[in-house]
């Protein structure tokens, strides 16, 4: 790649952005998905705080504008009606202050408010300062209803971020949506349905959806009720890394930070619950049948970007890299349930590469490190800012001018990224 092609990359980057913003918030991509998502934000603040500060932490606060009185920041905000998208407002329900779904996503937001912080340490102060009580709270819900030995739980496919990925597939396999009513999807409508979870699969998120509107988003009702609990890899690895990086942000502002560092043990030991030795890799644990999933998948490898170092990681990656032109696939290739290009069953998605990038340079993994990043920018310069990749050929799946490939591009593939901490 000559250079001088670096700045247009760069620059279309920039644009996506620009173009997806829709004042104070940004959405993944027109059409596919209009609302603000939650981890998406926390991405989309990153890429916008390469170049411009102030916009980044915008992003974040609008976010955290929709916390719930329990703390919970839901998964979707619906600022504005969009008839394009299902589930919408009105099958949620949700109870805060913006309409919203019923449940939440990786809490990535602090760990790219201490980023975006380090970037300018005297515009962010006060912005910290301000955001650190919500952060704060949005964590302690966590801690509160989410936890089964110490490793935190989903209630919905959707809440880990990673919709339809093979680790669900027991635990969907125990729901009966018998009763779950018609519906219309908007999804297929914007993109190939050989790219997008199948009817199956979507009568049960549905189905759960309705569940928790009927339970009135109740954390212990749905404890009681909700027969899908999975401890999650990426909700335990990724709490974990901002706890961490929120305790970092609480010595700055000269706070009490001896309930985080108390939270951090309690994640740390929760995390080797997700420890699958037979498979010999993390793994999502089923809470409800007690069965693992016996998925290697793109969030196990997470473990680094929470602070964890494990050999057998080490191999693993070796292993699922080694037979992908463009690591890292959401899911084992050596899996009958290994699928390239439908969804999280095989794809590669540039964010989780950045936060696995991150982690093996914070484990000092530096050779496996550059060359993620390496083949990540390789793979955004040949098949464009899409929504997610075919890990064996590199061809753009799902939607395309996606906010968080064009994030992930600024902040951690590009040659120009702002140098530092990650
Ligand atoms: C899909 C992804 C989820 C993401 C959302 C918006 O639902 O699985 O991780 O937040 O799209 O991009």
């Amino acid at each position: 790649m000559n250079a001088q092609a670096m700045p247009d990359m760069d620059e279309q980057a920039r644009a996506i952005l620009r173009g997806n913003d829709r004042g104070g918030y940004t959405v993944p991509t027109a059409g596919l998905y209009p609302y603000q998502w939650n981890w998406d934000s926390a991405f989309a603040a990153w890429g916008f705080a390469t170049f411009d500060v102030e916009r980044g932490w915008d992003e974040i606060e609008t976010l955290f504008s929709g916390q719930w009185g329990n703390g919970m920041v839901p998964h979707i905000l619906f600022h504005r009606p969009d008839p394009g998208y299902f589930p919408g407002p009105e099958v949620w329900g949700g109870i805060g202050p913006v309409a919203s779904s019923g449940i939440s996503q990786p809490p990535v937001a602090a760990s790219f408010a201490r980023r975006i912080f380090d970037l300018d340490p005297e515009a962010g102060l006060p912005v910290v300062a301000r955001l650190y009580p919500k952060m704060l709270a949005w964590h302690r819900w966590f801690m509160e209803w989410r936890l089964d030995q110490g490793a935190v739980c989903i209630t919905h496919p959707w809440e880990a971020g990673r919709d339809n990925t093979p680790d669900w597939d027991g635990a969907m396999a125990g729901i009966d949506p018998k009763d779950v009513g018609d519906y219309t999807r908007r999804d297929t409508f914007h993109v190939d349905p050989e790219m997008r979870p199948t009817k199956y699969d979507y009568d049960r998120y549905v189905w759960l959806v309705r569940l928790g509107r009927r339970l009135n988003w109740d954390e212990a009702a749905l404890l009681e009720q909700n027969p899908f609990r999975v401890a999650d890899p990426t909700m335990t690895f990724t709490l974990l890394r901002a706890q961490r990086d929120l305790a970092a942000l609480g010595r700055i502002l000269k706070e009490d930070v001896s309930e985080i560092e108390a939270a951090i043990a309690v994640l740390e030991a929760g995390a080797e619950t997700l420890w699958n030795a037979e498979l010999a890799s993390y793994d999502a644990r089923d809470v409800r049948s007690g069965q693992w999933a016996n998925c290697v998948s793109n969030a196990s490898f997470l473990c680094w970007y929470a602070g964890i170092q494990n050999p057998a990681m080490e191999a693993q990656y070796d292993r699922i890299t080694s037979v992908c032109t463009y690591p890292v696939p959401s899911h084992d290739p050596s899996s009958d349930r290994f699928d390239p290009k439908r969804y999280w069953r095989g794809p590669t998605w540039g964010i989780m590469n950045a936060l696995i990038g991150i982690g093996l340079q914070d484990c000092g993994l530096v050779e496996r490190a550059e060359n993620l990043r390496t083949s990540t920018a390789d793979l955004i310069r040949e098949y464009g800012f899409a929504e997610y990749f075919d890990p064996l050929t590199g061809d753009a799946a799902g939607g395309g001018t996606f906010t968080w490939t064009a994030a992930v591009w600024l902040g951690w593939a590009s040659p120009s990224r702002p140098k530092g901490a990650f």
